[in-house]
């Protein structure tokens, strides 16, 4: 049996490839760098760098390479625990499991972000603290890190988090493949962008992200080490280039040159687009509004989001339609929608592992919708969606 793709008149989330993209591609066909040696690589983990305001940025294949990378720079090891937000693409917990470790699963806030409130609550109460170490009490396990994922744009609470973390010597891995050009706005962490606060920070170029490579990832860091070590993994830890001598285990994660180029291309056009995904965002919420039983959800007080996506809550009792129906609805009509990813602690691999407190997940993971936010939305598009939503 094979999927057949279904052609939408508007689309949930395509690129948007109108800058320099084909002129820093063909430059690379036509000087033949087109794998992982080549000038676009480097210039663009430093522009990352630079857009970040890290001190390293280490290119991968992808988002999900980035963060396997990233647990192996905390240290995240077999046996180990790792606190993981249930709603999330599931790549951050996969990534958890490929270094070996337990997954622990958090609810979330009403940003569907995980709970900042609930995993300070666990670690004081399921956990012991002793000799720098926070020891699970049910399973024995050390609990070495915790992954942030900023979901859909949204930062963290990561203020609250950086002081779980620092009182029990947690790792914070950022995972903000959504999140890129997301940043803080008050609090000790104003003007930080999500990604580079944690001691690791990951990003994802993927095709529906908010700037693509098409595929691709990066690292980011202010630790020479972790930099060090992120750049000798990704390029299969070789220590010899002559006689190839490999000391550890390394892996096959540097981006290609010309995934770099678009790449390049694409952040040249970063701070237009979140200003356009900013815009329509408010484009959609005027008319929301004034659908009753339809809210979108918006950004926590303390941060600035990129909206890389808009979430739909769709409470049936009021607007006369569930969320399963809605989707129809719009795909009868042409317009892509998605569902809120399958909470990940409900995942066939993961059923069986710990989960605390979870109860705000349920409700969203019925009721949210994502609906078209391409960069290349028109206003008239955008009028489409509603109209369907109105059911007009
Ligand atoms: C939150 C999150 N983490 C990780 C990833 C993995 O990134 P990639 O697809 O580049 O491997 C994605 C999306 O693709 C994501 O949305």
């Amino acid at each position: 049996m094979f999927n057949t793709a279904i052609k939408y008149n508007i689309s949930l989330s395509v690129p948007f490839l109108r800058g320099k993209e084909l002129k820093y591609v063909k430059e690379c066909i036509e000087k033949e760098w087109i794998s992982s040696a080549g000038s676009f690589v480097d210039m663009f983990e430093n522009k990352v760098a630079d857009y970040a305001g890290t001190k390293y940025a280490i290119s991968c294949v992808n988002g999900t390479a980035a963060l396997h990378i990233a647990l192996i720079l905390a240290g995240v090891t077999k046996g180990d625990s790792v606190i993981v937000p249930t709603i999330t693409f599931i790549a951050p917990v996969n990534a958890a499991k490929y270094v070996g470790a337990d997954p622990i699963f958090m609810d979330c806030d009403g940003f569907l972000n995980m709970d900042v409130n609930k995993v300070r609550e666990f670690c004081k109460y399921e956990c012991k603290f002793m000799n720098g170490k926070l020891i699970n009490k049910k399973t024995g396990s050390h609990i070495k890190a915790v992954i942030a994922v900023h979901v859909f744009g949204n930062p963290v609470d990561l203020e609250s988090l950086d002081d779980v973390a620092k009182k029990y010597n947690l790792k914070i891995i950022e995972d903000a493949a959504e999140s890129i050009g997301s940043f803080y706005t008050k609090g000790r962490l104003k003007g930080k962008k999500t990604g580079t606060i944690g001691d690791v920070g990951c990003y994802s170029f993927n095709g529906n992200k908010i700037i693509t490579s098409g595929a691709g990832g990066m690292v980011l860091t202010n630790n020479s080490y972790y930099a060090k070590q992120a750049k000798y993994l990704t390029t299969q830890a070789k220590d010899d280039n002559l006689r190839y001598i490999h000391n550890e285990i390394g892996y096959n994660y540097r981006m290609t040159n010309l995934s770099a180029a678009l790449g390049c291309a694409q952040l040249e056009q970063l701070d237009k687009f979140i200003g356009i995904k900013r815009r329509n965002y408010l484009a959609y919420k005027k008319y929301i509004d004034e659908i009753e039983g339809l809210k979108l959800i918006g950004e926590p007080d303390y941060g600035f989001s990129n909206f890389w996506f808009y979430s739909l809550i769709v409470e049936e009792k009021i607007y006369g339609m569930n969320r399963d129906q809605l989707h129809e609805r719009l795909k009868r009509k042409g317009i892509q929608s998605r569902f809120l990813w399958h909470l990940n602690h409900l995942q066939k691999p993961y059923k069986d592992y710990e989960n605390y407190k979870i109860e705000k997940a349920y409700y969203f993971s019925e009721r949210i919708l994502n609906i078209p936010c391409s960069i290349g939305i028109t206003e008239n598009e955008i009028k489409k969606v509603v109209k369907a939503l109105k059911n007009d």
